[in-house]
C-alpha cells in the first residue's frame, strides 16, 4: 500500500519511513501493502440535496472494493447542487473538475470511484478523471422517483417551470401551486426527467464509464446498492488491467454518447459538457459532429421533457442497456468499457420487453426520425447555437421571422419583461444579451426567457427566444441557446437592437440577423467590451479570464488539451 507516491522530503528513505507511520495511523500494516488503494471521491453534501443520500451507496461501494481485495479510502471534493448555488453551478463546474483532477493525481491511490448525480457534478468528475487518467469508474446517486399530483405524474423540474408559467397565466391558483410544490422533488436523487443529470448519466453509461444499468436505477431502489457494490469490485479489475479513462472515452465512445443524447432527447447542456470532456483527452468533438449524428439518430426513448415518461419508467423498461441494445446498429459496439468488456459484450444478452415498447421505441418506429438537438448557424451565431426542436411547443417557430425585443442583461430582463408598456407580441423574438460564459459570468440557465405576463394571460405559451446562455435540460419552448461567440466578447448577438428582424429556419439550420453588413460593421465599430468590476480577485476572476466559448465546451483554456 502507498509505496511509490506521497509527499517528497528530498530523502526517499525518510519519506518511506514517515509514510509507513501514517499508514499505521490509518490502521494498515505490511500485510496490506500489496493491495490496490481505491479512492472514493465523496461528493456527499447536505446542501447539494441531489447528493445528500450518498452515505449508504458509499458503504456498498466499500464492501465491493474490500470483497475484491482492495482498500477503499474516501476523500471529499467540492459538491454543488443546482438550486442552492449562487449565481449558477456552471460557474463552478470547472472548479469541481480541477479539484477532482488534482486530488486524483496527488493522492496515493491506484484507482478512483467517482460519485456524481446533480447536473454539473457528473460532467465535472468525468473532466477531472479524464485529465488525471488513473483507472476510474463512475456511479451516480440515481434519479428521484416520480412525483404525483391529482393523478398526474410530476417531474423535477419540467413541472416546476410548467406550473409556474400556468400560475402566472392565472390557470393554477396559489393553493394548487403549493400542493404541487410539495410533490415536485418527492424522494432522494437527482431530477428524474431527461434533464442534464439524467442525460450525462446516460452518456457515462453509453461511453462505458459506468456499469450497465446504473444511469436509470432510481436512487431509492435496492438495485442501486447492488450496482454500488459491483462498482467497487469493478474498479479493482480496472486497476489490475490498467484500463484508464483514455482507453474507454475514445473518439468512438464520444460518438456513442452523442447518439445517446439524440436518442433520448437529452439536455442541450450535454453538448457543452461532452465537448469539454473530449477536449480534456485531446479529442476534437465539434458542433458539426453533433449535427451530423443527430440527422441519422432516431429519437427512441419516450422520456420527458420531449416525451411522456420519466427515469423510473425507463428503469422498469430495461434502462440504458435496453436503449443501447435498440440503438446498437448505430453504435461503435467494440469500444472498451469499465466492465473490462466491450459494449457489445455488455448488451449481448439484453432483451427488450415488448410490454415497454411505448417507452423504448424501435429504430423503425421511433418517436421522431432524428435527434433531439439541432445545431444552427448564421451571421447571428457564426460559431453556432443549439435548439431542441422537439421541445418547441408552437411548431410555427421552427421557421419564423420576427422583430427583436432586446434585454441587455439578466437584470434588465427581470426588470422589464413584465412591463405592461413593453412593445411585444407573440411573434416578437425575445433576445437576452450578456448572459454567456464571460458576460454573466458562468452562462446561467436563463435561456427560457419568461413569456411576458400580459401575453401569458392572452393564452400565449411559446415564443421564439434567443440568448448566449443555457437552459435547464428540464425546460422547454422555442429557445435558441449557446449563441457563440457571446455578446460580452463581441459576438453579433451583442449588436442586435430593438426592432431588428431575426429569421430562423431550424430545418435548414440557419439563424440570421436581417441587418445590412454595413450597418453591422458600423455597430461593431461603436461597440466596446463591457467593463467588469464585479469580480476583481479569486476564482471568479480567474474563470472570466480563461473560460472558453460554448462551442468549445466552456472549459478553461489551460485545462483543455486542444484549446
Ligand atoms: Fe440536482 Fe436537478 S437539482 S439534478
Amino acid at each position: 500500500m502507498i509505496k511509490k507516491t506521497g509527499t517528497s522530503y528530498g530523502d526517499e528513505g525518510f519519506s518511506q519511513f514517515i509514510r509507513m507511520a501514517f499508514q499505521r495511523h490509518l490502521g494498515y500494516d505490511e500485510t496490506d501493502y500489496d493491495k490496490p488503494v481505491i479512492g472514493i471521491c465523496n461528493t456527499f453534501s447536505e446542501i447539494n440535496r441531489c447528493h445528500s443520500h450518498l452515505k449508504p451507496i458509499i458503504e456498498a461501494i466499500k464492501h465491493g472494493v474490500i470483497m475484491a481485495g482492495g482498500i477503499p479510502l474516501e476523500f471529499p471534493t467540492i459538491s454543488v447542487g443546482e438550486m442552492f448555488t449562487t449565481p449558477t453551478t456552471m460557474l463552478y463546474r470547472n472548479l469541481v473538475a480541477m479539484d477532482t483532477e488534482e486530488m486524483i493525481a496527488a493522492q496515493p491511490i491506484d484507482g478512483v470511484i467517482l460519485i456524481g448525480g446533480c447536473d454539473k457534478m457528473t460532467p465535472a468528475q468525468l473532466m477531472g478523471a479524464a485529465s488525471a487518467n488513473k483507472p476510474a469508474i463512475m456511479i451516480t446517486g440515481g434519479p428521484m422517483n416520480n412525483g404525483e399530483y391529482n393523478g398526474k405524474t410530476l417531474g423535477a423540474c419540467s413541472d416546476c417551470r410548467f406550473f409556474w408559467q400556468e400560475y402566472k397565466a392565472g390557470t393554477v391558483n396559489e393553493t394548487e401551486l403549493n400542493d404541487i410544490n410539495k410533490q415536485l422533488a418527492p424522494t432522494a436523487g437527482h431530477c428524474m426527467v431527461m434533464g442534464s443529470a439524467s442525460t450525462i448519466a446516460a452518456c457515462a453509461e453509453s461511453m462505458g464509464m459506468m456499469l450497465p444499468g446504473t444511469a436509470a436505477a432510481p436512487a431509492t431502489v435496492n438495485e442501486r446498492l447492488r450496482l454500488a457494490k459491483e462498482t467497487g469490485k469493478a474498479i479493482i479489475n480496472l486497476v489490475k488491467e490498467n484500463i484508464r479513462p483514455s482507453d474507454i472515452m475514445t473518439k468512438n465512445a464520444f460518438d456513442n454518447a452523442v447518439r445517446t443524447v439524440m436518442a433520448v432527447g437529452g439536455s442541450s447542456n450535454s453538448v457543452i459538457h461532452l465537448i469539454a470532456i473530449a477536449r480534456r483527452l485531446g479529442i476534437k468533438l465539434t458542433l458539426d459532429r453533433f449535427d451530423e449524428l443527430s440527422k441519422s439518430t432516431p429519437f427512441i426513448a419516450n422520456i420527458r421533457p420531449a416525451g411522456e415518461y420519466q427515469m423510473e419508467d425507463l428503469y422498469k423498461a430495461g434502462g440504458m442497456p435496453a436503449v443501447l441494445k435498440e440503438l446498437s446498429p448505430l453504435l461503435h459496439v467494440d469500444e472498451m468499457t469499465v466492465t473490462g468488456k466491450t459494449l457489445k459484450e455488455n448488451i449481448v444478452d439484453v432483451k427488450i420487453n415488448p410490454v415497454y415498447r411505448h417507452i423504448i421505441r424501435t429504430l423503425e418506429e421511433p418517436l421522431y426520425s432524428n435527434g433531439g438537438i439541432k445545431v444552427i448557424k448564421g451571421n447571428l451565431a457564426p460559431a453556432g447555437a443549439v435548439i431542441k426542436p422537439k421541445a418547441v411547443m408552437n411548431k410555427k417557430f421552427l421557421k419564423h421571422k420576427g422583430n427583436a425585443v432586446v434585454f441587455t442583461s439578466l437584470q434588465d430582463m427581470e426588470q422589464r419583461v413584465n412591463d405592461p408598456n413593453l412593445e411585444v407580441t407573440e411573434d416578437s423574438v425575445l433576445v437576452l444579451q450578456n448572459a454567456g460564459p464571460v458576460g454573466a459570468p458562468g452562462m446561467p440557465e436563463a435561456g427560457m426567457i419568461p413569456i411576458p405576463d400580459k401575453l401569458l394571460k392572452q393564452g400565449v405559451r411559446d415564443m421564439l427566444r434567443l440568448s448566449d446562455c443555457r437552459m435547464s435540460g428540464t425546460a422547454f419552448g422555442s429557445v435558441v441557446l449557446h449563441v457563440a461567440p457571446e455578446a460580452a466578447v463581441g459576438g453579433p448577438i451583442g449588436l442586435i437592437k430593438d426592432g431588428d428582424v431575426i429569421e430562423i429556419d431550424v430545418e435548414k439550420g440557419s439563424l440570421e440577423l436581417l441587418v445590412s453588413e454595413e450597418e453591422l460593421a458600423e455597430r461593431k465599430k461603436n461597440w466596446s467590451p463591457p467593463s467588469f468590476d464585479d469580480y476583481t480577485t479569486g476564482y471568479k476572476w480567474l474563470y472570466r479570464q480563461h473560460v472558453l466559448q460554448a462551442d468549445k465546451g466552456c472549459d478553461f483554456d489551460f485545462s483543455a488539451k486542444n484549446s
